[in-house]
């Protein structure tokens, strides 16, 4: 987008359409028109062939349904985004259906404003590269979990290992679980398997490597879950780069629904790589003083790199219910962040891993597994039948078809 995006506002209230013209224009875009609903709106929008069209609904919906619709078929490539002090489904819904490409909610949050119009502008860019076929056809691409945190023995590997096996086992997803520990790579010893290829044989055979032969890269895991051990010789992580790093998680994830990257607790390139192509990043951390000194100061690197995305950033507490005289709620106000997720301490966990099994296999139930699946199933979209129905009886279990994907 190289010039300045100009918008035309349609708002049948002249106070507050003249508001939201100032704040486009504090945020730089080029307010072209403003008009209200019907006639002035088609023709202002027709004959100026704005960028985008910033525009009010409200009920009675005829008037501002009837106008969308209009110029929606007028001009099917223009995106409008709307904005309503309502939040009610049955406005949003008539709203998409009549060709709204997002829905804002009053009063406006500037930041959001901006980033709704940059990004239908940015789709509406790449459907158009897409038709004249500057683009490559779409190529499939799995959710990558990195899991993260600024110390060791914080619980990463039994979290990236577990919620991998979850995963695949509960919500019958394919996933790839990659040891990118370039100290200690215990993935292996976590899940019991054998390595005879490592991430280092994958990276310098890339060029050779297809769907088949991706395979003989991957240790299949009796869960289901594929796993791209670390090399045995940490030395061998040296003629790695973040371009490798890259390239490796990019073939894993157009072939599997989930790549689940386990890091260290140390900062160097191949973390920062690891942390660049998360979708997600887990950010681990642990009730004592050490552990939450450290995270504030990733959570400062992670909001400086991706601003503060909630979406893309979860806090999850691991170890939960010890008693450390650190307190939960003081966790997430010294982060300023809210913790996403609490997997509690649980000495099944321990044990489990002695035993070489992961604890969502060998425990199940346990609180920790409980918690895990958890995660697994939110992240893959699908509900608990089983508690849904005793909390919400009935039709419960439909609504995850409703919800936009985590
Ligand atoms: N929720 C938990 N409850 C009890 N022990 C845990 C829990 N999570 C991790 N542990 C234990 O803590 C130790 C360190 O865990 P690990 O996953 O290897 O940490 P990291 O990968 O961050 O170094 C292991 O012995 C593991 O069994
Ligand atoms: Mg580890």
């Amino acid at each position: 987008m190289a010039r300045v995006p100009q918008v035309i506002v349609v708002d049948p209230d002249r106070e507050s359409s003249a508001e939201i013209q100032k704040m486009l224009s504090m945020l730089g875009f080029a307010v072209i028109a403003s008009a209200g609903y019907g006639v002035e709106a088609f023709t202002l929008a027709f004959q100026l062939r704005p960028d985008v069209v910033l525009m009010r609904i409200e009920e009675p919906l005829v008037r501002p349904v009837q106008t969308l619709s209009r110029l929606n078929d007028g001009m099917p490539d223009l995106p409008i985004v709307v904005f309503s002090t309502e939040a009610n489904i049955r406005l949003m819904r008539q709203s998409m259906v009549s060709g709204a490409s997002d829905y804002l909610q009053e009063p406006l949050d500037p930041s959001e404003l901006e980033s709704s119009i940059i990004r239908v502008l940015e789709k509406k860019e790449r459907e158009g590269m897409r038709r004249r076929g500057e683009l490559d056809d779409p190529i499939p691409q799995g959710t990558i979990v990195t899991v993260f945190g600024a110390k060791g023995g914080i619980g990463k590997t039994t979290i990236s290992s577990n919620l991998s096996v979850a995963l695949a086992m509960e919500a019958h997803q394919t996933v790839a679980l990659v040891d990118m520990d370039t100290r200690f790579g215990d993935v292996a010893i976590t899940m019991d398997i054998p390595v005879e290829r490592s991430i280092a044989d994958l990276a310098r055979n890339l060029d050779n490597v297809d769907r088949v032969t991706l395979k003989d890269y991957l240790v299949q895991h009796d869960s289901g879950v594929r796993i791209l051990p670390a090399p045995t010789r940490p030395s061998d992580w040296r003629n790695l780069s973040a371009r490798h790093i890259r390239d490796v998680v990019d073939v894993l994830a157009q072939t599997h629904d989930f790549v689940v990257l386990d890091t260290p607790g140390t900062f160097n390139e191949i973390v920062a790589a690891a942390i660049e192509v998360g979708t997600m990043i887990l950010l681990v951390t642990t009730l004592d003083m050490a552990s939450i000194k450290d995270t504030v100061l990733a959570l400062e690197m992670l909001h400086e790199r991706f601003g503060n995305d909630e979406e893309r950033i979860k806090v999850v507490l691991n170890r939960a219910g010890v008693d450390t005289g650190v307190r939960e709620q003081d966790v997430a106000r010294t982060l300023d962040s809210p913790l996403w997720w609490r997997i509690p301490h649980d000495n099944e966990v321990v044990k489990a891993a002695q035993l070489g099994r992961p604890i969502v296999q060998s425990r199940p139930n346990s609180k920790a597994a409980s918690e895990i699946k958890e995660i697994a199933r939110a992240l893959a979209g699908v509900r608990n039948r089983q508690k849904t129905q005793k909390k919400g009886g009935g039709l419960g279990w439909l609504r995850p078809l409703f919800r936009k994907s985590a």
